[in-house]
């Protein structure tokens, strides 16, 4: 029976590793939206991602929030590699709780790889005015710069309500991605399911398109609630390495 279940581990990192065209897919048994060990599951496989896709030296890794990158977080321990790393959050400010918040899980990582790390402080209900001059800041450019220099990025993939939901997004934001039929949400960006741009959360950071630039970009998201997220967002920016479960990849397997 063992030896079947790694077989098909096998087959479902492959047959998912062809139908959303990436690099590289790793698969862990069972579904995190009924299992919280599957998510430490997908933390801790995501680790042995991260160490083997490190650079010689000079590695800046930019982190984004969520319970997933939380659970990467946690699963990290201190490496001879890792402990040259820096660590950034990915982009400033996106309306979500403090244990959620890439800053959080950017000083978590450092901590648990004895790596270092630099934050953004950006808060997130800002004026114009307030977000121009705070951007400016001489600290805020010196990481802003950190962050555009990224070697590897970790990130998560949300559905698009769930996310918006948990942000407390604003009723006319919400119509906006109901309006565009938004499906799924990383780095505070919104996409339809063909990996459109719904919508962009105003804040600074890395931008999509330097995604293209970076070596290497983990995206760690499982749950079988996730599958149009996941497959939207592998659309939009292909050439990453996912880090799913099971229930995930069971669901965008079955639908043909
Ligand atoms: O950007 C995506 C979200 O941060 C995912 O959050 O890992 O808690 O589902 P989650």
């Amino acid at each position: 029976a063992v030896m079947k279940e790694v077989f098909d581990t096998r087959t479902i990192e492959e047959e998912l590793q062809k139908r959303l065209d990436v690099e590289e897919v790793h698969v862990v048994p069972g579904d995190s939206d009924e299992f919280s060990w599957v998510k430490k599951e997908l933390g801790r496989s995501a680790v042995s991602v991260m160490k083997r896709k490190l650079l010689p030296d000079n590695n800046v890794i930019a982190v984004t929030g969520g319970t997933s990158i939380a659970a990467v977080a946690e699963m990290l321990v201190p490496d001879a590699d890792l402990k040259e790393a820096l660590f950034v959050p990915a982009r400033g400010g996106l309306g979500e709780q403090v244990e959620n918040q890439a800053n959080t899980i950017c000083s978590t990582m450092a901590r648990k790889a004895m790596g270092s790390y630099r934050l953004l402080h950006v808060p997130d209900q800002l004026s114009q005015e307030a977000f121009d001059s705070l951007i400016s800041e001489p600290n805020v450019q010196s990481v802003l710069k950190l962050i555009h220099a990224a070697t590897m990025v970790v990130h998560g993939i949300g559905d698009a309500r769930t996310m918006a939901e948990r942000r407390d997004t604003a009723p006319d934001v919400l119509k906006k991605l109901e309006d565009g039929n938004a499906v799924a949400e990383a780095f505070g960006y919104y996409f339809d399911a063909d990996g459109g741009i719904v919508h962009k959360v105003t804040t600074i950071g890395l931008q999509l398109e330097e995604l293209t630039t970076i070596p290497a970009i983990i995206a760690v998201a499982g749950g079988s609630s996730k599958a149009d997220a996941i497959e939207a967002c592998m659309k939009r920016a292909p050439g990453q390495v996912l880090v799913t479960d099971e229930g995930a990849a069971r669901r965008i397997l079955n639908r043909g």
